[in-house]
């Protein structure tokens, strides 16, 4: 299938397209930008080796030459694209949040701004496969979820009926960021020095309370995010109290035919899953207490590969096809 990718020059643009490349059934056919268009890939992104030249985001010419759009452009401005592309018959998979709330309500209370048009809002069909199955066949816009937001969700869900509370601490790399360097979340601030953000009002409790409130689950989050000073990657430690062995039980019987799921004891390094599509937990327990332990490359599981993991399995494609399933690290 021949594919586009719009916001190419960014971090998750960039991966996404690594990803088609080494994909069996994908074609790069057209990268698209906004400050960077007329510059070749090779120029904005020197690791791809490749000297295709960034095109205008025009969605006549995306639909006449693209089945299918990964959109990686910043928060609050894909809704006018999606709705032109969704109108001309182009799949969008759209990676920023525009479409991952369902309720304007929520929009505006963990983005401070308006949502996108209700009939976007409708037909977005939010994924996280391990919890929701892959898009439907006939899908036409799918929203892909946050990085921190797959971790939280993926750790917190076999906890129904075991905890209506948990305290989440968690890391994210500074490719979290994006590729413009900002105050606050500048590498050379971050890597000499730790810090939180956003304590208890990260605007991923949203995506991630209305993905367990749709399985009848709706736990108290205290989530508190923190600016790691490495590249890739999200740790959460998650304290909940509940018997470990119950926590232990509930996860191998969600998670058992998870390919992509893997479940070990004590804490786990986050550098395991840095470089492929996996996601891990550890698990800890003292007095009555458990700690679960999450990992994950954000730029894979938590966005690009995500994306193509549903992507497959919306065309009916072996689900990890052309996906890396292990590690780089160190
Ligand atoms: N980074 C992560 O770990 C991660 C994980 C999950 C989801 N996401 C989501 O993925 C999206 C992209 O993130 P990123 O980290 O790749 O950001 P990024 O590195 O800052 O890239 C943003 C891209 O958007 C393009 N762009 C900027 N302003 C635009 C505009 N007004 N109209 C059209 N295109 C515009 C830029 O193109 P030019 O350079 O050509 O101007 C650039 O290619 C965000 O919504 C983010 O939340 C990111």
């Amino acid at each position: 299938m021949k594919v586009c990718v719009v916001g190419a020059s960014g971090f998750m643009g960039g991966e996404v397209i690594r990803l088609i490349s080494m994909h069996p059934r994908l074609e790069l056919e057209m990268a698209c930008g906004h400050s960077t268009v007329g510059k070749k890939l090779s120029e904005v992104r020197p690791g791809l080796f490749w000297d295709k030249v960034i095109e205008d985001t025009d969605p006549a010419e995306i639909a006449k030459r693209c089945d299918a759009a990964f959109l990686t452009l910043p928060h609050g401005t894909s809704a006018a694209l999606v709705e032109e592309l969704v109108r001309l018959g182009v799949l969008v998979y759209d990676l920023g949040s525009d479409f991952r709330l369902k309720d304007p309500a929520d929009v505006q209370r963990f983005y401070k701004r308006d949502a996108a048009p209700q009939q976007l809002l409708d037909i977005a069909e939010y994924r996280i496969p391990e919890l929701t199955g892959g898009p439907r066949r006939d899908a036409k816009l799918v929203a892909c979820p946050g990085c921190f937001a797959t971790a939280m969700a993926l750790g917190l869900a076999p906890l129904q009926g075991l905890t209506n509370e948990a305290q989440v601490f968690g890391v994210t790399g500074s490719s979290g960021s994006g590729i413009k360097p900002a105050p606050g979340v500048h590498h050379s601030l971050r890597s000499t020095s730790f810090t939180a953000y956003k304590p208890l009002s990260h605007q991923h409790i949203g995506e991630v309370s209305q993905v367990l409130a749709e399985r009848g689950y709706t736990p108290q989050i205290d989530f508190i995010p923190h600016s790691l000073p490495a590249v890739r990657g999200i740790h959460l430690t998650i304290l909940v109290e509940a018997d470990v062995d119950a926590v232990k039980a509930r996860f191998n019987e969600l998670y058992a035919d998870k390919e992509l799921i893997s479940l070990h004891d004590g804490p786990i390094p986050l550098g395991m899953t840095i470089g492929s599509l996996r996601v891990a937990f550890g698990f800890a327990s003292q007095g009555g207490k458990t700690v679960i332990f999450a990992v994950i490359d954000n730029l894979l599981k938590g966005g690009s590969g995500q994306a193509i993991q549903n992507f497959n399995l919306q065309q009916g494609w072996p689900e990890t096809e052309g996906l890396p399933l292990t590690g780089m690290w160190p």
